[in-house]
């Protein structure tokens, strides 16, 4: 578990423990509030919109991987308000998903044990099947499966109306839930019907983040085009906390152009020695080669299954490992 699936590039790395000490000696604090910011936080922010997907190219900091989730509720929510559609502001997750422990992370997060301590919640979150075919497909098959809780996506959407939603949410790979890969089809047939009802698709990569799939993030691996995406953990490979989110040019210009602040952010946004440490992880992970690229799933699976090209491709590729 590399820790708390973040120690990445593993222990003992002096490299970052000297990152943090002379980025200390040169600036420890300073905050990223009142359009200030500071060079680490500046080339970090850079150095994540490289490797991101797409065009998510505007980085927002935190400390932590709930404080991101929490953002990326505010953030999809003052999206729709800026659009002057303040009633979209229901987000749909997943049952046994993970997305923090805050308040608003436990909430839209869908763990029984977590739901039953400090109700009531965060309201307008509401939550679907996860995609679990060993456990939960009965005579399914895999992408039968898929279809089914892609549909189960659209179901819900139709029960809450199609004009109330602001956002789906989810993992590429659930973590904490038990590290359930989905169907192959699965994130294919969930974009679809984001598109259909024009909702934002964030995907939480605090996990998937930074090599744990092969790639730089799960959605590269899971062929996921999010409009926002939340990061941590591996961001810094666990060494000082510290967590972003990688904001799409939808959301984003539509808040560079309102007159209005986004009114959110934390004492140690950033922190600059946080920053970096990640900076150099991500020079490491690169100069390293840690990252093996492996093919998008598309690139991995014929039209009649979806199951084994994709069991195939990465049984062989960790046996090359
Ligand atoms: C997918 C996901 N989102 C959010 C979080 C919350 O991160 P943190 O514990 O840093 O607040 C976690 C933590 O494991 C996670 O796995």
């Amino acid at each position: 578990m590399a820790g708390l699936w973040c120690v990445n590039l593993g222990y003992g790395r002096q490299e970052l423990v000297n990152a943090a000490a002379t980025q200390m000696q040169q600036l420890p604090y300073y905050n990223t509030f009142f359009k200030t910011t500071h060079a680490p936080a500046a080339k970090l922010a850079k150095a994540i919109a490289e490797v991101t997907p797409g065009d998510l190219n505007h980085i927002f900091f935190a400390g932590s991987g709930s404080e991101a989730v929490d953002t990326i509720i505010r953030l999809v929510r003052q999206y729709w308000c800026i659009e002057k559609k303040p009633y979209r502001n229901i987000i749909i997750s997943r049952e046994n998903a993970y997305h923090g422990s805050t308040l608003a992370g436990a909430s839209l997060g869908g763990m029984g044990g977590m739901h039953k301590q400090g109700a009531p919640g965060v309201p307008g979150i509401e939550h679907i099947r996860q995609p679990y075919w060993y456990g939960e497909a009965g005579d399914m098959s895999e992408e039968e499966f898929g279809v089914a809780c892609a549909q189960a996506l659209e179901d819900k959407i139709l029960e809450v109306g199609p004009d109330n939603v602001a956002a789906f949410i989810g993992e590429p790979i659930q973590g904490a839930g038990g590290v359930i890969v989905p169907p192959a089809n699965y994130w294919q047939e969930i974009q679809k019907v984001c598109r259909k009802y024009d909702i934002l698709l964030a995907a939480d990569e605090v996990i998937c983040g930074f090599g744990r799939t092969g790639n730089w993030f799960g959605s590269q691996t899971l062929d996921i085009q999010p409009d926002i995406m939340s990061m941590a953990k591996g961001l810094s490979s666990g060494y000082l906390p510290i967590s972003a989110v990688a904001i799409g040019d939808r959301i984003a210009n539509a808040l560079i152009n309102h007159d209005d602040d986004f009114n959110h952010g934390f004492t140690y946004s950033g922190h600059p020695a946080a920053a970096a440490v990640a900076l150099e992880n991500i020079r490491i992970m690169k100069e390293e080669k840690l990252l093996n690229g492996l093919p998008p799933i598309s690139a991995r699976t014929s039209s009649k299954s979806c199951v084994k090209p994709w069991r195939t491709t990465r049984w062989s590729v960790t046996s090359k490992a």
